[in-house]
């Protein structure tokens, strides 16, 4: 790690951590000890610090609040069997942080700041990252606009954070989705392919019908037509079909996912046909019923390798087979921890250690 940033540290004289229940860590609701903060004003990035993490004051005029002038990315660390961490890929989530932040007219925060205070908060709640299967420090760094002003228009000044959290698995079972076909995620031309926190509050309703219908995700189709699949939920979806694993390609209205990203290098090298290209729901559907799909995940970095258990469209259910007997998956989840945990060699340098 490069010691170039001046980072104030006000360590807590509070921890946490010793009522932390570490055999119960669902996602998102259990935040470690400390947090990064930092200011954008007069045209640059200022007063780095780390602090107790806990509840800021802010203006109710921020422009975030009322125009969305907000985003956000997540990654995680992991703890290796002897006791070193290391964060997967972060230079991938610095990359597209900094695309989400074009496209929503925000500043761009230089990639060592963004590797830095992730490195700096990560290692002084190193003790927060569980040492368990399936078990991170969930990580959360994310910007938003600060000016008390109500026209519309670019804020001037912004704060960039980063909190992080003890987490399992984002999901416990097979996923039972729907192909949703009325409402849209994201349109050409848009900002789906930007971690905007518009594009989450934007598909919370489709979302929570769903749910009342019973299903746990959506599959989002194109907006012009509800033709062709787009993303699964909060994931990239990914697909086995006739043998070859195919993923709709990355465009507007679909994020550059790092876990998408890991799975079809790993698949390319294994010498695994893959296919980024449009994707039909007509063809999943057929496959689906002529036994040609033989696997199909969301892939994300909360949902990790997350399995379809079956896949919904008009009306009609279609099972899949059991993902424990699913080969490509597993293989791309076996392969990924062990990375991930630092038991195989890091061939790629994709582990940052902290
Ligand atoms: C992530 O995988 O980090 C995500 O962005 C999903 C999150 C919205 C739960």
């Amino acid at each position: 790690m490069t010691e170039t940033l001046d980072i104030k540290i006000t360590k807590t004289n509070n921890s946490r951590l010793a009522q932390t229940d570490f055999n119960n860590l669902p996602f998102g609701h259990i935040f470690s000890d400390h947090m990064f903060v930092a200011d954008y004003a007069d045209g640059e990035w200022k007063n780095f610090q780390i602090v107790p993490y806990g509840d800021i004051a802010l203006s109710p005029a921020i422009a975030s609040l009322h125009y969305g002038q907000s985003f956000f990315e997540g990654l995680k660390a992991y703890k290796h069997a002897d006791g070193k961490v290391s964060v997967f890929r972060p230079n991938k989530n610095a990359a597209r942080f900094n695309k989400s932040a074009q496209r929503l007219c925000m500043p761009n925060l230089p990639e060592e700041v963004f590797i830095q205070s992730i490195a700096t908060v990560v290692d002084i709640d190193r003790e927060w990252v569980p040492a368990k299967p399936n078990h991170s420090l969930y990580i959360r760094p994310f910007m938003f606009a600060t000016d008390p002003f109500l026209g519309v228009g670019a804020s001037k000044t912004y704060k960039y954070m980063v909190i992080t959290g003890p987490t399992g698995p984002y999901f416990t079972k097979p996923l039972r989705v729907k192909i949703e076909t009325y409402y849209t995620r994201a349109a050409e031309g848009g900002m789906g392919y930007a971690k905007s926190s518009g594009n989450y509050g934007g598909a919370m309703l489709p979302a929570r019908k769903a749910t009342e219908e019973g299903f746990d995700q959506l599959i989002w189709t194109d907006a012009k037509e509800h033709k062709y699949i787009e993303e699964m939920g909060s994931a990239n979806a990914m697909f086995v079909l006739d043998g070859k694993l195919i993923t709709p390609s990355t465009q507007d209205t679909i994020l550059d996912g790092v876990t998408r990203n890991t799975v079809l290098t790993l698949a390319r090298e294994w010498g695994y046909p893959v296919e980024e290209r449009r994707v039909a729901v007509a063809e999943i559907i057929e496959g689906a019923k002529n036994g040609k799909l033989t696997d199909a995940f969301g892939a994300g970095t909360a949902a990790t390798i997350a399995p379809v258990g079956s896949i919904s469209y008009n009306g009609e259910e279609y099972f899949l087979s059991d993902p424990k007997e699913r080969e490509f998956s597993q293989k791309v989840l076996k392969t990924l921890d062990a990375i991930r945990y630092g038991n195989t060699p890091d061939t790629h340098g994709w582990n940052y250690m902290v």
